[in-house]
Protein backbone atom coordinates (compact mmCIF):
# COMPACT_ATOMS: atom_id res chain seq x y z
CA UNK A 1 0.00 0.00 0.00
CA UNK A 2 1.25 3.50 -0.86
CA UNK A 3 2.52 5.43 2.18
CA UNK A 4 -0.55 7.87 3.02
CA UNK A 5 -1.32 9.09 6.55
CA UNK A 6 -4.55 11.19 6.83
CA UNK A 7 -4.76 14.22 9.44
CA UNK A 8 -6.49 14.77 11.22
CA UNK A 9 -9.00 11.89 11.11
CA UNK A 10 -8.30 9.15 13.32
CA UNK A 11 -6.15 6.82 11.42
CA UNK A 12 -2.43 6.83 9.39
CA UNK A 13 -1.56 4.65 6.80
CA UNK A 14 1.90 4.33 6.02
CA UNK A 15 4.20 1.43 4.41
CA UNK A 16 1.09 -1.20 4.62
CA UNK A 17 0.95 -0.86 8.29
CA UNK A 18 -2.65 0.94 9.65
CA UNK A 19 -2.43 3.06 13.30
CA UNK A 20 -5.10 4.07 15.36
CA UNK A 21 -4.92 8.04 15.95
CA UNK A 22 -6.38 10.10 19.19
CA UNK A 23 -5.10 13.38 17.88
CA UNK A 24 -6.57 14.65 21.48
CA UNK A 25 -3.38 12.94 23.06
CA UNK A 26 -1.02 10.40 21.61
CA UNK A 27 -1.00 8.83 18.20
CA UNK A 28 0.15 4.81 18.80
CA UNK A 29 3.79 4.52 17.15
CA UNK A 30 4.14 3.08 13.85
CA UNK A 31 6.01 -0.23 13.35
CA UNK A 32 8.96 -0.43 15.72
CA UNK A 33 12.45 -0.56 13.64
CA UNK A 34 10.67 0.71 10.93
CA UNK A 35 13.96 1.40 8.16
CA UNK A 36 14.61 5.42 7.31
CA UNK A 37 15.52 6.28 4.13
CA UNK A 38 19.04 8.32 4.47
CA UNK A 39 17.44 10.78 2.12
CA UNK A 40 16.60 14.26 2.75
CA UNK A 41 12.98 15.17 3.17
CA UNK A 42 10.96 17.49 1.99
CA UNK A 43 7.14 18.77 2.77
CA UNK A 44 5.28 20.52 0.06
CA UNK A 45 2.38 21.72 1.43
CA UNK A 46 -0.87 21.94 -0.91
CA UNK A 47 1.37 19.45 -3.37
CA UNK A 48 -1.36 17.78 -5.12
CA UNK A 49 -1.99 19.89 -8.39
CA UNK A 50 -0.25 22.65 -10.26
CA UNK A 51 3.13 24.22 -9.12
CA UNK A 52 2.86 22.27 -5.44
CA UNK A 53 2.93 18.70 -7.57
CA UNK A 54 5.93 19.80 -9.77
CA UNK A 55 7.98 20.94 -7.10
CA UNK A 56 7.52 17.76 -5.21
CA UNK A 57 7.96 15.44 -8.14
CA UNK A 58 11.51 18.15 -8.72
CA UNK A 59 12.43 17.29 -5.40
CA UNK A 60 11.84 13.74 -5.67
CA UNK A 61 13.37 13.55 -8.92
CA UNK A 62 16.85 15.20 -7.26
CA UNK A 63 16.88 12.50 -4.52
CA UNK A 64 14.53 13.94 -1.60
CA UNK A 65 11.61 11.86 -0.16
CA UNK A 66 8.67 13.95 -0.17
CA UNK A 67 5.87 14.58 2.60
CA UNK A 68 3.22 15.76 -0.03
CA UNK A 69 0.36 17.72 2.15
CA UNK A 70 -2.78 18.19 0.39
CA UNK A 71 -6.37 19.40 2.04
CA UNK A 72 -9.14 18.32 -0.26
CA UNK A 73 -7.57 16.98 -3.57
CA UNK A 74 -7.19 13.27 -2.32
CA UNK A 75 -7.36 11.57 -5.68
CA UNK A 76 -4.20 13.16 -6.86
CA UNK A 77 -2.53 13.20 -4.39
CA UNK A 78 -3.22 9.23 -4.06
CA UNK A 79 -2.15 9.49 -7.78
CA UNK A 80 1.04 11.28 -7.36
CA UNK A 81 2.21 9.40 -4.17
CA UNK A 82 1.65 6.17 -5.90
CA UNK A 83 4.22 7.72 -9.11
CA UNK A 84 6.45 8.37 -6.77
CA UNK A 85 6.67 5.39 -4.40
CA UNK A 86 6.81 3.39 -7.34
CA UNK A 87 10.05 4.75 -8.30
CA UNK A 88 11.48 4.65 -4.87
CA UNK A 89 9.62 2.62 -2.90
CA UNK A 90 8.87 4.15 0.66
CA UNK A 91 10.35 7.52 -0.99
CA UNK A 92 6.77 9.47 -0.30
CA UNK A 93 4.16 10.17 2.42
CA UNK A 94 0.66 12.16 2.22
CA UNK A 95 -0.68 13.77 5.09
CA UNK A 96 -4.22 15.79 4.90
CA UNK A 97 -4.80 18.91 6.52
CA UNK A 98 -6.36 21.80 6.42
CA UNK A 99 -4.45 25.04 7.34
CA UNK A 100 -5.25 27.63 8.91
CA UNK A 101 -5.02 29.67 12.31
CA UNK A 102 -6.66 26.86 14.54
CA UNK A 103 -4.89 24.05 12.77
CA UNK A 104 -2.85 22.12 15.47
CA UNK A 105 0.60 22.27 13.56
CA UNK A 106 2.49 20.77 16.82
CA UNK A 107 0.18 17.48 15.53
CA UNK A 108 1.50 18.16 12.09
CA UNK A 109 4.47 18.15 12.41
CA UNK A 110 4.42 14.94 14.28
CA UNK A 111 2.29 12.99 11.04
CA UNK A 112 5.63 14.00 9.21
CA UNK A 113 7.87 12.48 11.71
CA UNK A 114 5.73 9.48 12.22
CA UNK A 115 5.62 8.97 8.24
CA UNK A 116 9.05 10.20 6.85
CA UNK A 117 11.16 10.37 9.86
CA UNK A 118 12.63 13.62 9.53
CA UNK A 119 12.25 16.98 7.89
CA UNK A 120 14.86 19.24 5.90
CA UNK A 121 13.35 21.45 3.64
CA UNK A 122 9.27 22.79 3.97
CA UNK A 123 8.00 24.69 1.25
CA UNK A 124 4.98 26.30 1.86
CA UNK A 125 3.37 26.28 -1.58
CA UNK A 126 -0.40 26.20 -0.39
CA UNK A 127 -2.41 29.46 -1.03
CA UNK A 128 -5.99 30.21 -1.57
CA UNK A 129 -6.10 32.98 -4.64
CA UNK A 130 -9.50 34.52 -5.65
CA UNK A 131 -10.90 38.13 -6.14
CA UNK A 132 -11.74 40.43 -3.39
CA UNK A 133 -13.43 43.41 -5.12
CA UNK A 134 -13.78 46.44 -2.12
CA UNK A 135 -17.36 46.92 -1.12
CA UNK A 136 -17.53 42.73 -0.89
CA UNK A 137 -14.72 41.98 1.30
CA UNK A 138 -16.12 39.18 3.77
CA UNK A 139 -15.00 38.18 7.10
CA UNK A 140 -14.45 34.60 5.46
CA UNK A 141 -12.56 35.89 2.36
CA UNK A 142 -10.24 37.64 4.57
CA UNK A 143 -9.39 34.33 6.64
CA UNK A 144 -9.43 31.78 4.15
CA UNK A 145 -6.55 34.51 2.34
CA UNK A 146 -4.78 35.08 5.58
CA UNK A 147 -5.32 31.31 6.64
CA UNK A 148 -3.36 29.77 3.84
CA UNK A 149 -1.07 32.30 3.00
CA UNK A 150 -0.19 33.78 6.52
CA UNK A 151 -1.25 31.66 9.77
CA UNK A 152 -0.72 28.32 7.31
CA UNK A 153 3.02 29.06 6.81
CA UNK A 154 4.02 30.84 9.76
CA UNK A 155 2.58 28.06 12.35
CA UNK A 156 4.22 25.35 10.23
CA UNK A 157 7.51 26.79 9.86
CA UNK A 158 7.91 27.52 13.87
CA UNK A 159 6.83 23.93 14.49
CA UNK A 160 9.22 22.53 11.83
CA UNK A 161 11.89 25.21 13.34
CA UNK A 162 13.58 22.73 15.37
CA UNK A 163 13.70 19.89 13.22
CA UNK A 164 14.74 22.26 10.22
CA UNK A 165 17.75 23.26 12.45
CA UNK A 166 18.77 19.98 13.79
CA UNK A 167 19.26 18.93 10.00
CA UNK A 168 20.76 22.72 8.83
CA UNK A 169 17.21 22.40 6.66
CA UNK A 170 15.53 25.03 5.09
CA UNK A 171 11.95 26.85 4.28
CA UNK A 172 11.00 28.41 0.85
CA UNK A 173 7.75 30.14 1.04
CA UNK A 174 5.95 30.48 -2.51
CA UNK A 175 5.51 34.42 -2.50
CA UNK A 176 4.28 36.12 -5.54
CA UNK A 177 5.36 38.91 -7.59
CA UNK A 178 2.47 40.63 -6.54
CA UNK A 179 3.24 40.95 -2.73
CA UNK A 180 4.98 43.93 -3.89
CA UNK A 181 2.78 45.48 -6.60
CA UNK A 182 -1.17 44.48 -5.86
CA UNK A 183 -2.86 42.81 -8.48
CA UNK A 184 -5.95 44.70 -9.31
CA UNK A 185 -9.20 43.00 -7.82
CA UNK A 186 -7.20 41.18 -5.69
CA UNK A 187 -6.56 43.08 -2.70
CA UNK A 188 -6.73 40.72 0.68
CA UNK A 189 -4.83 38.15 -1.56
CA UNK A 190 -1.94 40.68 -2.58
CA UNK A 191 -1.97 42.06 1.05
CA UNK A 192 -1.68 38.33 2.07
CA UNK A 193 1.38 38.02 0.10
CA UNK A 194 2.86 41.02 1.16
CA UNK A 195 2.90 39.26 5.02
CA UNK A 196 4.12 36.03 3.37
CA UNK A 197 7.49 38.22 1.84
CA UNK A 198 7.63 39.72 5.21
CA UNK A 199 7.44 36.12 6.54
CA UNK A 200 10.42 35.22 4.74
CA UNK A 201 12.62 37.87 5.47
CA UNK A 202 11.44 37.86 9.48
CA UNK A 203 12.07 34.42 9.78
CA UNK A 204 15.37 34.30 8.24
CA UNK A 205 16.74 36.33 10.99
CA UNK A 206 14.81 34.75 13.62
CA UNK A 207 15.74 30.78 12.66
CA UNK A 208 19.09 31.74 11.87
CA UNK A 209 22.14 30.47 12.02
CA UNK A 210 20.67 26.81 11.78
CA UNK A 211 17.50 27.28 9.31
CA UNK A 212 17.78 29.31 6.16
CA UNK A 213 14.37 31.14 4.85
CA UNK A 214 13.75 32.08 1.07
CA UNK A 215 11.29 32.78 -1.08
CA UNK A 216 10.13 32.33 -5.01
CA UNK A 217 8.06 34.72 -6.10
CA UNK A 218 6.53 33.90 -9.96
CA UNK A 219 4.85 35.52 -11.91
CA UNK A 220 2.34 34.38 -14.82
CA UNK A 221 3.39 30.85 -14.35
CA UNK A 222 -0.35 29.42 -14.86
CA UNK A 223 -3.40 30.74 -15.40
CA UNK A 224 -5.67 30.65 -12.14
CA UNK A 225 -8.67 28.40 -12.72
CA UNK A 226 -11.81 29.51 -13.41
CA UNK A 227 -13.51 29.82 -10.49
CA UNK A 228 -10.62 32.06 -8.83
CA UNK A 229 -10.50 34.67 -11.80
CA UNK A 230 -12.68 37.71 -12.01
CA UNK A 231 -12.76 39.64 -15.67
CA UNK A 232 -9.03 41.17 -14.81
CA UNK A 233 -7.78 37.74 -16.11
CA UNK A 234 -10.44 37.24 -19.22
CA UNK A 235 -8.66 35.98 -22.54
CA UNK A 236 -8.05 39.65 -23.44
CA UNK A 237 -6.23 40.74 -19.80
CA UNK A 238 -4.10 37.48 -20.45
CA UNK A 239 -3.34 38.69 -23.89
CA UNK A 240 -2.48 41.66 -22.34
CA UNK A 241 -0.39 40.33 -19.09
CA UNK A 242 1.61 38.52 -21.65
CA UNK A 243 2.68 41.41 -23.82
CA UNK A 244 4.37 42.83 -21.05
CA UNK A 245 6.16 39.95 -19.93
CA UNK A 246 9.74 40.64 -21.14
CA UNK A 247 10.34 37.23 -21.97
CA UNK A 248 6.74 37.34 -24.00
CA UNK A 249 5.67 33.84 -22.49
CA UNK A 250 4.54 32.48 -19.52
CA UNK A 251 7.26 30.57 -17.19
CA UNK A 252 6.44 26.58 -16.72
CA UNK A 253 5.99 24.61 -13.05
CA UNK A 254 9.78 23.25 -13.65
CA UNK A 255 11.36 26.84 -13.77
CA UNK A 256 9.79 27.35 -9.93
CA UNK A 257 10.75 23.92 -8.96
CA UNK A 258 13.44 24.66 -9.87
CA UNK A 259 14.04 27.85 -8.28
CA UNK A 260 12.33 26.40 -5.18
CA UNK A 261 15.55 23.98 -5.26
CA UNK A 262 18.52 26.35 -6.03
CA UNK A 263 16.87 28.09 -2.88
CA UNK A 264 16.93 24.59 -1.42
CA UNK A 265 20.70 23.81 -1.89
CA UNK A 266 22.05 27.46 -1.94
CA UNK A 267 23.95 26.92 1.40
CA UNK A 268 24.87 30.52 1.74
CA UNK A 269 21.68 32.78 0.72
CA UNK A 270 18.89 33.48 3.47
CA UNK A 271 16.14 36.01 3.52
CA UNK A 272 16.35 36.58 -0.10
CA UNK A 273 12.73 36.40 -2.52
CA UNK A 274 13.90 35.12 -6.13
CA UNK A 275 11.18 36.28 -8.73
CA UNK A 276 10.88 34.01 -11.45
CA UNK A 277 8.37 35.94 -13.43
CA UNK A 278 10.31 36.48 -16.91
CA UNK A 279 10.95 39.70 -16.42
CA UNK A 280 7.01 40.69 -16.01
CA UNK A 281 8.16 42.80 -12.83
CA UNK A 282 9.67 45.36 -15.28
CA UNK A 283 6.68 46.39 -16.74
CA UNK A 284 4.12 46.61 -13.91
N1 LIG B 1 0.10 29.78 -10.54
C1 LIG B 1 0.82 30.86 -10.71
O1 LIG B 1 1.10 31.30 -11.83
C2 LIG B 1 1.33 31.59 -9.49
C3 LIG B 1 1.72 32.93 -9.62
C4 LIG B 1 2.17 33.59 -8.49
C5 LIG B 1 2.27 32.96 -7.27
N2 LIG B 1 1.88 31.64 -7.17
C6 LIG B 1 1.98 30.99 -5.87
O2 LIG B 1 2.56 29.70 -6.04
C7 LIG B 1 1.90 28.75 -5.19
C8 LIG B 1 1.28 27.62 -6.01
O3 LIG B 1 0.42 28.18 -6.99
P1 LIG B 1 -0.75 27.30 -7.65
O4 LIG B 1 -1.40 28.16 -8.66
O5 LIG B 1 -0.21 25.98 -8.03
O6 LIG B 1 -1.70 27.15 -6.37
P2 LIG B 1 -3.25 26.67 -6.32
O7 LIG B 1 -3.44 25.62 -7.33
O8 LIG B 1 -4.12 27.87 -6.41
O9 LIG B 1 -3.35 26.10 -4.83
C9 LIG B 1 -2.47 25.10 -4.36
C10 LIG B 1 -3.13 24.29 -3.29
O10 LIG B 1 -3.30 25.04 -2.10
C11 LIG B 1 -4.14 24.27 -1.28
N3 LIG B 1 -4.84 25.12 -0.32
C12 LIG B 1 -5.52 26.25 -0.52
N4 LIG B 1 -6.01 26.72 0.63
C13 LIG B 1 -5.64 25.86 1.60
C14 LIG B 1 -5.85 25.78 3.01
N5 LIG B 1 -6.54 26.70 3.70
N6 LIG B 1 -5.32 24.72 3.67
C15 LIG B 1 -4.62 23.79 3.03
N7 LIG B 1 -4.38 23.80 1.70
C16 LIG B 1 -4.90 24.83 1.00
C17 LIG B 1 -5.12 23.51 -2.21
O11 LIG B 1 -5.05 22.13 -1.84
P3 LIG B 1 -6.26 21.09 -2.12
O12 LIG B 1 -6.47 21.12 -3.61
O13 LIG B 1 -5.73 19.79 -1.62
O14 LIG B 1 -7.43 21.59 -1.35
C18 LIG B 1 -4.53 23.79 -3.60
O15 LIG B 1 -4.48 22.66 -4.43
C19 LIG B 1 0.88 29.53 -4.39
O16 LIG B 1 1.45 29.92 -3.16
C20 LIG B 1 0.61 30.74 -5.27
O17 LIG B 1 0.18 31.87 -4.54
C21 LIG B 1 1.41 30.96 -8.24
Amino acid sequence: MANLVLYPFTQCYTQGFDISRNFMGSHHQISEGKARSPAPVALVTGSARRLGSAIARYLHDKGYDVVLHYRQSKAQTQALLAALNTQRPGSAHAIQAPLSLHTDYQALMDSVMTAAGRLDLLVNNASAFFPTPVGQISVDDFQQLFDSNVAGPLLLSQAAGDELARHRGSIVNLVDIHADKPLKGYPVYSMAKAANAMMVKSLAKELAPHVRVNGVAPGCILWPEESNANTELTDQSQQDILSRIALGRTGSPQDIAEAVYFLATAEYVTGHILVVDGGRSLNM
